[in-house]
């Protein structure tokens, strides 16, 4: 089932996201549902918080850019992220044009560190320890980003903030053009 996504200014994009037991009910459905939102609304990552759940778990699939030659791994980068620890980044930051389906129609670049390791539980609830550079890296941080309550547009200069500040306050209402369905926290 497509779920509603979360956009800026709900109260649930802010908080430090709880850790998912293992008997948590309907975690299948959960998975599930994740996926077939992120590919409805043509994204890449989606965590919790995203749909409402403040739970740690993100699903990634950069399947959609598996056409970029330089990073053919892309193609078949296809997860689910439960509990996971972010236990390292390093090497040199760089600039990635982010977006995120919580931010419907922003995009700017943004500075993180080229590598991560990374330990997580899978749908199997199978402990893993991995690292990854490149854009699989800069996706996992975005998505990691979710589950302490953080936005990209954290990470922006504040002038940039600044020119977005009218563009926030209108998702924040609903009031952004978008295809998939939203849920927003303030009156038009
Ligand atoms: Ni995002």
């Amino acid at each position: 089932m497509v779920l509603p996504v979360y956009v800026y200014g709900m109260s649930v994009l802010r908080k430090i996201a709880q850790e998912i037991p293992e008997d948590y009910e309907e975690l299948d459905q959960l998975i599930e549902d994740m996926f077939e939102t992120m590919h409805f609304s043509d994204g890449v990552g989606l965590a919790g918080p995203q749909v409402g759940k403040s739970q740690r778990i993100f699903v990634v699939d950069t399947t959609p850019m598996g056409n970029n030659l330089e990073e053919p791994e892309l193609k078949d980068f296809r997860k689910v992220f439960l509990n996971p620890i972010i236990l390292e980044e390093w090497g040199d930051s760089w600039a990635f044009e982010e977006g995120c389906l919580s931010l419907p129609n922003i995009r700017e670049d943004v500075m993180r560190p080229s590598h991560v390791r990374i330990e997580y539980y899978d749908e199997n609830w199978s402990l893993k320890e991995e690292v990854y550079d490149g854009t699989r890296a800069r996706v996992i941080q975005h998505e990691y980003d979710h589950l302490e309550g953080k936005l990209f547009v954290d990470k922006v200069s504040p002038i940039r903030r600044k020119l977005l500040a009218a563009r926030l306050n209108a998702i924040s209402r609903g009031r952004v053009d978008c295809d998939y369905r939203i849920v927003y926290s303030k009156k038009a």
